[in-house]
């Protein structure tokens, strides 16, 4: 389905004039998007070009809770036609309600993440029943929150199939026909415990490490084949209010809020970002781990921000067998 190769092969690459051009067009190119990059963050969002979304179809997983349901509300809000999936019938059927009312078009499907057939299933009904998606947001998540030996099998497995397995399956589902109309944006949720690991997270903190090499492979891979129309935005946000991590005191940050996240998350859909992590300044920190001495880091983490102490209020989930 990536045919269309547009890169060279290594054979055609070979010669050192070539990689002599290749680094020089390189350099140039690096100048202007650098430059690029400057302006387009100084200017202020009212003043850039952002996609409209809508009538664009746009099915959010995890759209009965905290991240999802204040995505949903504002995407219907630009007129997009939104499709919610949740394995929680209550909340989704509360997240659709609400949008109902105030005259949305809005579809909710109790949907099994962790359960590629149900997944597979659901895909093919919204397909047939709505029509193509246009974005697909990879939102929805668990976290049992516990230490590696207290984690049963059963918790790290559905953390695995809910976090990770499932942005396959969806992808799998909806890429074909973005690729076909030339017009697609894959959204992959990730967090800020999947660029730093974090206490109480061995699965959590792993399956998100793995939403990063989704998204990145991903990427390249469109980017490679010249699908350059099909989008992908990798979010990483801090933590954030909605009872995921209920009990958790961060020291130096307060925990984001859910509107605050969809609206950042929707402004970065709209202007096709590759990357969006939360707060920005994380940005900045993150090098920092492969820079600094590893006991530094530990002592920057434990001292100074008490990042391990701080997960140890975490509310315990309930157990699963
Ligand atoms: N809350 C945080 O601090 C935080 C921080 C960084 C990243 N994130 C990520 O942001 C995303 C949204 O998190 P949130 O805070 O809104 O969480 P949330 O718990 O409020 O919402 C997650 C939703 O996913 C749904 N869900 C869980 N398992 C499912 C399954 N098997 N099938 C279908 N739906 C299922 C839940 O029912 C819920 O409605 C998640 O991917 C989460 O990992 C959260």
């Amino acid at each position: 389905m990536l045919e269309g190769t547009k890169i060279n092969s290594p054979s055609q690459m070979s010669s050192i004039f070539d990689i002599a051009k290749d680094t020089v067009l390189f350099l140039l190119l690096s100048c202007y998007y650098i430059l690029e990059s400057l302006f387009w963050t100084l200017v202020p969002n009212v003043m850039r070009p952002m996609k409209s979304l809508k009538d664009d179809v746009i099915l959010i997983t995890g759209g009965g809770g905290g991240v999802g349901r204040q995505l949903a509300i504002r995407l219907a809000r630009l007129g997009a036609r939104v499709v919610l999936w949740d394995i929680n019938k209550e909340a989704l059927e509360k997240s659709c309600n609400d949008l109902k009312d105030e005259g949305y078009d809005v579809r909710g499907d109790v949907v099994d993440l962790a359960d590629k057939e149900s997944v597979y299933a659901a895909a093919d009904k919204v397909k047939k029943e709505v029509g193509k998606v246009d974005i697909l947001i990879n939102n929805a998540g668990v976290v049992f929150g516990e230490t590696l030996l207290d984690l049963s099998d059963t918790a790290i497995e559905t953390t695995y199939k809910v976090n990770i397995l499932a942005h396959y399956w969806t992808t799998k589902s909806f890429l074909p026909d973005m690729i076909s109309s030339g017009k697609g944006h894959i959204v992959t949720v990730g967090s800020v415990a999947g660029l730093l690991g974090t206490y109480r997270c061995t699965d959590y903190s792993a399956t998100k490490f793995a939403t990063v090499g989704f998204h990145e492979s991903l990427f390249t891979e469109l980017r490679a084949h010249g699908h350059n129309t099909i989008y992908s935005t990798l979010v990483c946000p801090y933590y954030i209010n909605t009872g995921m991590f209920d009990g958790v005191t961060p020291r130096l940050m307060p925990m984001l809020e859910p509107d605050y996240v969809a609206e950042t998350m929707i402004d970065s859909i709209r202007k096709n970002e590759v990357n969006c992590i939360m707060p920005g300044s994380v940005r900045y920190l993150l090098p920092l781990k492969c820079l600094l001495p590893a006991k530094m880091c530990w002592d920057l983490m434990h001292r100074v921000m008490k990042g391990p102490q701080s997960m140890m209020h975490l509310k315990r989930k309930p157990k699963l067998n």
